[in-house]
């Protein structure tokens, strides 16, 4: 009996050590911090409530939703200097020539995986931002004439109200359906055709690398810091919606 236990033991050793490269070799590395996340989680919930209250006419909560993906996206674009080395524009956004190389690689099937987003995404992720904010923007110009005015209609000639309200509600509405549509299909095209899963790191913070790569600070101290970036971006938007 003590013979087949000292096998085993000595089995299960000889199974550890030959594991045990394998499991050295794996890194979890942290390329989402926790504010990148929470903003993103945030965005599109506020986006798909701000959908379905434009359309509702649920305007009072449409209003106050719109002021948070305001402060939402101004957030992040300072995120995008401060925050964390994988949410930073200088390590995510590619030079043209960058661009053309990650494109002729997706061509010849040879595209590289990327630490953060890869050069493509990141086109998308400063698309995504900018409509955001033409549809804020001409929302605080919008005028539906009934009942629903956007903050600052009172301080522009009448024919840019006109035309931001158009904007609003046929052209960007349209041109942000058609981006998240995408956005959606790419993220899970990734993960079905290409057995790439970009969704969990956007939960957890983590993914795994065969080799070391540069961690994004997410400490107690980094997360306080963008609670105070967001307290400023709130502060930033209250004085915007209060300019007439
Ligand atoms: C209204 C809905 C959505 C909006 C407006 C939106 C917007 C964004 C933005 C702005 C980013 C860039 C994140 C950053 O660097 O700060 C992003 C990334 C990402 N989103 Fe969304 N998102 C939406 C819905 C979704 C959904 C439903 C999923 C999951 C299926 C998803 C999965 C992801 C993933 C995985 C990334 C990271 C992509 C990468 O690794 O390059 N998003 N999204
Ligand atoms: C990302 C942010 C926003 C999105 C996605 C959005 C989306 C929409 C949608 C889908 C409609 C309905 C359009 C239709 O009648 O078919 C709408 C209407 C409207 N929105 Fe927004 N909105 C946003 C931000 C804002 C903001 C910040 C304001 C004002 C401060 C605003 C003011 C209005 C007004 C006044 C209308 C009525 C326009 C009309 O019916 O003629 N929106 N919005």
């Amino acid at each position: 009996m003590c013979r087949v236990y000292e096998l085993c033991r000595t089995l299960s050793f000889l199974l550890l050590l030959y594991r045990m490269p394998h499991t050295h070799s794996l890194h979890r590395i942290r390329i989402w911090d926790l504010p990148t996340r929470g903003f993103h989680v945030l965005l599109a919930l506020s986006v798909v409530g701000l959908i379905a209250t434009g359309e509702t006419g649920a305007m009072q909560l449409h209003f106050w939703l719109g002021y948070g993906v305001l402060t939402l996206v101004l957030f992040r674009l300072v995120w995008g200097f401060v925050g964390g080395h994988w949410s930073r524009f200088i390590n995510f956004v590619p030079t043209p020539a960058q661009l053309r190389a990650y494109v002729q690689a997706v061509r010849s099937e040879q595209a590289p995986h990327s630490i953060g987003h890869n050069p493509l995404g990141a086109l998308s992720v400063l698309g995504m931002l900018s409509l955001l904010l033409l549809q804020v923007f001409s929302g605080f110009i919008s005028d539906d004439e009934i009942a629903n005015t956007g903050p600052w209609a009172a301080l522009v000639p009448a024919n840019w109200v006109e035309i931001a309200t158009e904007y609003h509600s046929d052209i960007g509405k349209v041109l942000l359906i058609l981006l998240i549509i995408l956005h959606v299909g790419t993220v899970l095209y990734y993960k079905r055709i290409k057995h790439d899963d970009l969704i969990t790191p956007m939960v957890t913070g983590d993914k795994v690398f065969t080799t070391e790569v540069h961690a994004s600070r997410d400490t107690r101290t980094s997360r306080l810091f963008a609670l105070g970036v967001l307290a400023g971006c709130v502060y930033v938007v209250y004085r915007l919606v209060s300019i007439n």
